[in-house]
């Protein structure tokens, strides 16, 4: 007991910091994990956790804290013919932080959108470049153009992120969720602060993306083929339009492994299901057959008969009657979308780490309405933007990046059918 606020008190010495904040809190850490400890009372300790590190700002003091910036036309596009509501999609050339806090001043903005999907730097410590002659490949020459530096670690990266989600929140709807992409080195640090910003109770999923195929690398341990999507809901009444997949070949083969005559494929359940029914017609006798023990029918007995004489039962040669599920008539709705996807990223990106499009695009209809807008404050290739517009969504786009803001004007420019009316703007 006494080791465990030890390294509490050693942890905090370690990291030789001299806030205020920081000291009282962990005191106040320090009080409540011994007193917890001491009454055994693990509840005490509060039912929610907090990341405690250095230079963490107060909620409270974040917004007055990012530097003000107003919003410059510097460009438009897309089909004039598109707009009938007057909306314009944006395309915001700047520092993300500033950028929110002013998105956050215009009313028609504010808690009205629907849906983020952001993928931001990851704390690689690396530098990504978009070549000039190789644009369509990610190149570590050092001549090429750097897209954008990613060496941010630490509590300094956490910190980052965490002012960044706490704004976002603020512009999400009553109905509004958002989709983190991250990946598996940050992501448990990332998932404490969204937990503390979104709350506990507001954590949806966390998805493990597939985004490669399997890799032969030296390093002493497995592979590395996911990253990860934290999905959390601002309320508890998001937009969900539920997620459904097709069955491969393969789901179709295994789940209905029969042929009929007809050459149908088909698979057989039970026709009783545990508990007993004491007086009602589902522990009857039906064909002379009662319900195995501590069981009933899943169906009255004229439901049976009726099943029986349309050919949907499939008899045992001991006597055992099976319900028939053929594959195409089952097949057509899909099969509901877990939380393990396979969303392989271009092979040839028109951006360093550019996303999987399918992905977003899952994402848009599952998450958003037809008249819902998406953010998406990391923007890079854009492609939240091309993916709300095959969806037909309005978008807001955000990069600091120039090398960002051209490939989403390029990536705009070449999309079949032209996209709807969008500007650009530049934060100053
Ligand atoms: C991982 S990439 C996003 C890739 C994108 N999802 C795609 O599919 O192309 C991260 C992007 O965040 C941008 N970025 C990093 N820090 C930023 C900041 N403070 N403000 C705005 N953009 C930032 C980088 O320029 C980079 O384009």
């Amino acid at each position: 007991m006494t080791y465990l606020t030890h390294i509490a008190i050693s942890d905090y010495e370690q990291w030789s910091y001299t806030g205020k904040l920081m000291r009282n809190t962990l005191k106040q850490v320090n009080r409540n994990t011994t007193s917890a400890l001491f009454n055994d009372d693990f509840n005490t300790l509060g039912a929610e956790f907090s990341l405690y590190y250095p230079g963490k700002l107060p909620e409270s003091e974040i917004f007055a804290a990012v530097p003000d910036v107003t919003f410059v036309r510097a460009g438009s596009g897309g089909s004039k013919h598109k707009n009938g509501t007057g909306w314009k999609n944006l395309v915001i050339k700047g520092d993300n932080l500033s950028a929110l806090k002013a998105l956050l001043k215009q009313k028609e903005i504010q808690s009205r959108i629907d849906l983020i999907y952001t993928d931001p730097p990851f704390s690689t410590n690396l530098t990504f470049r978009k070549g000039k002659l190789r644009s369509s490949t990610i190149s570590s020459s050092q001549i090429d153009e750097v897209a954008y530096e990613d060496t941010l670690n630490g509590p300094g990266y956490v910190e980052f992120i965490r002012q960044r989600l706490i704004l976002l929140k603020q512009l999400l709807s009553t109905q509004g969720s958002i989709y983190l992409h991250i990946d598996y080195k940050i992501g448990h640090y990332v998932k404490i602060v969204m937990d503390e910003i979104f709350g506990k109770k507001h954590f949806i999923n966390d998805i493990t993306r597939i985004k490669c195929n399997p890799k032969n690398f030296q390093r002493k341990g497995y592979g590395n083929v996911k990253d990860l999507i934290l999905f959390y809901s601002k309320t508890n009444r998001p937009i969900w339009h539920g997620a459904a997949e097709s069955f491969s070949e393969d789901d179709i083969k295994r789940l209905f492994p029969k042929i009929d005559k007809a050459g149908r494929r088909y698979t057989t359940t039970p026709l009783h299901a545990p508990g007993e029914t004491q007086n009602g017609q589902t522990g009857r006798k039906w064909k002379n057959l009662l319900p195995p023990k501590g069981r009933h029918w899943r169906y009255p007995p004229d439901e049976l008969t009726r099943l029986d004489e349309q050919g949907l039962i499939e008899w045992s040669s001991t006597g055992n009657p099976r319900k028939i599920i053929y594959a195409d008539e089952k097949v057509t709705h899909g099969k509901k979308k877990q939380d393990i996807w396979e969303y392989k990223d271009p092979p040839n990106p028109a951006y360093p780490t550019e996303k999987n499009l399918e992905m977003i695009r899952s994402i848009i209809r599952a998450s958003s309405n037809p008249d819902s807008c998406v953010l998406d404050c990391f923007a890079g290739s854009g492609a939240t933007a091309i993916a709300a517009e095959r969806e037909g969504r309005r978008w807001i786009l955000i990069d600091s990046s120039e090398a960002a803001i051209r490939t989403i004007k390029e990536r705009l420019s070449a999309m079949n059918g032209t996209p709807a009316p969008y500007a650009i703007l530049e934060t100053q």
